[in-house]
C-alpha cells in the first residue's frame, strides 16, 4: 500500500548531480512539488518540474532563507531528503581535525541544520517524512575513507534517535544505504592534504579501486526508487540498503565477527 506523493511539498538537498539529481527527477515525475537545492544556481542544469533553490548546507542563514522561501511559496515541507554530501580519501592518521570538521559540517551538521529548519512546520501539520542518504559505510568500516565513514555512522545514530523523538508528532525519519553508485562523488571528493609515505601504497590502491567501483556502480535511479518507496510506503523501514548493500547488510548482521573482519581486509587488499 502506498501514500500518494502528488503535490506534496518536497525538499531535496544537493540536486546538481548524481543521486540527488535522480531523486529530484523521479519525485517530480511522480507528481511531487519538488524544490531541489544547489550551491550555485547560475551553473545548475534545470531539471523538468523541479524548482531550484540556492542552499549551502554548512551555513545557517542560507538554510533558513531557503526553507523560508519554500514555505512561503508552497506551504510546510512534507518530505525532506537530506542528500548533499561529499567523500574524503586518506588514512585517518593523515587527516587533520580541520579536514574532519569540514566534512562533518556538510555530511552531519548539514543534515542537522536542514532538518531543524524543516521540523517546526512538520510538527505543526502533524506529518512529515525525512529520508537521510547514508551509505553501506554507515554500517561497515571504510579504510582510507575513515572520516566519511564516521560521518555516515553518526548519521545512522542520529536518524534512528530522531525517529523516536519526532514520531509522536506524526513525523518519521529513515535511512537509505546505497552501495557504490555512479555519480561525481569521487571527482567532487577531497584528499587529506598531509600524506605519510607509510600509507602511500594502500591509499593509492584503494583510491583506484573505489574509482572503478563507482564507475561500475549501481545506477543512481535505483537509489531514487528506494527513496520514493520510503516516502510513500505505508509500512516504514528505518534502514533500506540498496543494490549490493542488501547482501552486505545481512552479512554484517549474521556473519561471525572474525569472518567479517577477514572479508573487509581482503576486499580492501590490506595485508
Ligand atoms: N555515489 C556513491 O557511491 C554513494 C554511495 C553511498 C552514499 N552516497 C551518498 O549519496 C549522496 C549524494 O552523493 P553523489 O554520489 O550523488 O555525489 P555527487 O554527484 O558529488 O553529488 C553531491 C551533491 O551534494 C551537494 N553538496 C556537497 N556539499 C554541499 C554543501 N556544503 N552544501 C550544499 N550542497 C552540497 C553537491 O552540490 P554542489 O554542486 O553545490 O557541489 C551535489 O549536488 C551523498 O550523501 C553521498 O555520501 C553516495
Amino acid at each position: 500500500m502506498h501514500i500518494s506523493i502528488k503535490n506534496k511539498t518536497t525538499l531535496i538537498t544537493g540536486v546538481s548531480s548524481g543521486i540527488g539529481r535522480e531523486i529530484a527527477t523521479l519525485l517530480a515525475e511522480r507528481g511531487a512539488r519538488v524544490f531541489g537545492t544547489v550551491r550555485d544556481p547560475k551553473s545548475a542544469k534545470p531539471i523538468p518540474g523541479v524548482e531550484i533553490v540556492r542552499m549551502e548546507v554548512t551555513d545557517d542563514s542560507s538554510v533558513n532563507e531557503a526553507v523560508r522561501s519554500i514555505v512561503q511559496k508552497a506551504g510546510p515541507i512534507q518530505y525532506l531528503v537530506n542528500n548533499a554530501g561529499y567523500t574524503a580519501t586518506g588514512a585517518l592518521e593523515e587527516t587533520s581535525v580541520g579536514e574532519a570538521r569540514q566534512l562533518f559540517e556538510t555530511n552531519f551538521f548539514g543534515v542537522l541544520r536542514v532538518t531543524n529548519a524543516v521540523l517546526p512546520g512538520m510538527r505543526q501539520t502533524g506529518n512529515g517524512r525525512i529520508v537521510n542518504i547514508s551509505s553501506v559505510v554507515g554500517f561497515l568500516p571504510a579504510p582510507y575513507m575513515g572520516i566519511y565513514c564516521a560521518s555516515k555512522h553518526a548519521l545512522e545514530g542520529y536518524t534512528e534517535t530522531l525517529d523516536h523523538e519526532v514520531r509522536e508528532f506524526g513525523v518519521r525519519a529513515m535511512l537509505i544505504e546505497p552501495h557504490y553508485t555512479k555519480s561525481k562523488i569521487n571527482e567532487n571528493g577531497k584528499t587529506a592534504q598531509t600524506t605519510l609515505k607509510e600509507y602511500d601504497v594502500q591509499r593509492e590502491r584503494i583510491k583506484e579501486a573505489v574509482q572503478k567501483d563507482i564507475e561500475h556502480g549501481d545506477a543512481p535511479q535505483m537509489v531514487a526508487e528506494a527513496v520514493c518507496r520510503a516516502l510513500t510506503a505505508k509500512s516504514l523501514r528505518l534502514r533500506t540498503p540498496v543494490g549490493k548493500g542488501v547482501f552486505l547488510s545481512r552479512l554484517r548482521r549474521f556473519a561471525p565477527a572474525s569472518l567479517f573482519d577477514r572479508g573487509i581486509r581482503k576486499e580492501s587488499q590490506l595485508a
